[in-house]
């Protein structure tokens, strides 16, 4: 696919099933990630890929992270944090670890950790997949990040869910330039 046609077509899906990339796709998804922006070579973000029985290994933590947070939610509410990575064949959890005293805030870290995700939309459009990123209650939530088993200094960023659009083609309309660009010459 071309590079440009690549960026301006990308789009996402929240239908999405199998297939998932095979391991050597996903090996040159997580290069593509692994060389975004990152200011003072830092090497904030990492990834944790859950598919097959992580789903539900996911899925027991998001049960978890609603009742211990909403003691008093009912049963479809939990219900509907159970079926939440079913959504998907694949889940790449986004990572975010400051590194504290280096010069670099850590809204850098996390934004080097976006463009990573970025990279990963981009290059799972390129083989042919989609993805949907999705944040909500399950990111910057340290609630989470515990039960995730994450470093003191990490957050969840987000969840990029992955595989094959089931669902219609969107066809966006591209926004006029004009619109969003100032130019001075
Ligand atoms: C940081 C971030 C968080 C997002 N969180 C959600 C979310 O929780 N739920 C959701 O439906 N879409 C979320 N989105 C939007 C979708 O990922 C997607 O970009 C949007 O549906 C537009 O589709 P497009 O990428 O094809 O333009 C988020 C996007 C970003 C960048």
């Amino acid at each position: 696919m071309d590079a440009i046609e690549n960026l301006i077509k990308r789009s996402s899906s929240g239908h999405l099933d199998l297939p998932i990339p095979n391991r050597e796709e996903l090996d040159l998804i997580y290069q593509a990630a692994l060389r975004a922006p990152d200011h003072k070579g830092l090497k904030p973000s990492r990834f944790i890929e859950v598919s097959g029985e992580g789903l539900d290994k996911l899925s027991n933590i998001f049960v978890k992270f609603v009742k211990e947070n909403d003691p008093d939610s009912d049963e479809s509410t939990v219900e509907k944090f159970r079926r939440m990575p079913y959504r998907a064949p694949l889940i790449i959890i986004l990572v975010s670890g400051y590194k504290e005293n280096m010069g670099v805030p850590e809204i850098e870290q996390m934004m080097s950790t976006a463009c990573s995700a970025q990279s990963i939309l981009l290059a799972l459009n390129a083989f042919h997949y989609s993805g949907m990123w999705r944040t909500g209650r399950l990111s910057f939530n340290e609630s989470i990040s515990n039960l995730l088993g994450l470093q003191k200094n990490e957050t969840v960023i987000g969840y990029l869910y992955i595989g094959t659009n089931v669902g219609p083609k969107k066809q966006k309309d591209l926004p006029k330039n004009a619109d969003f660009v100032e130019i001075w010459s």
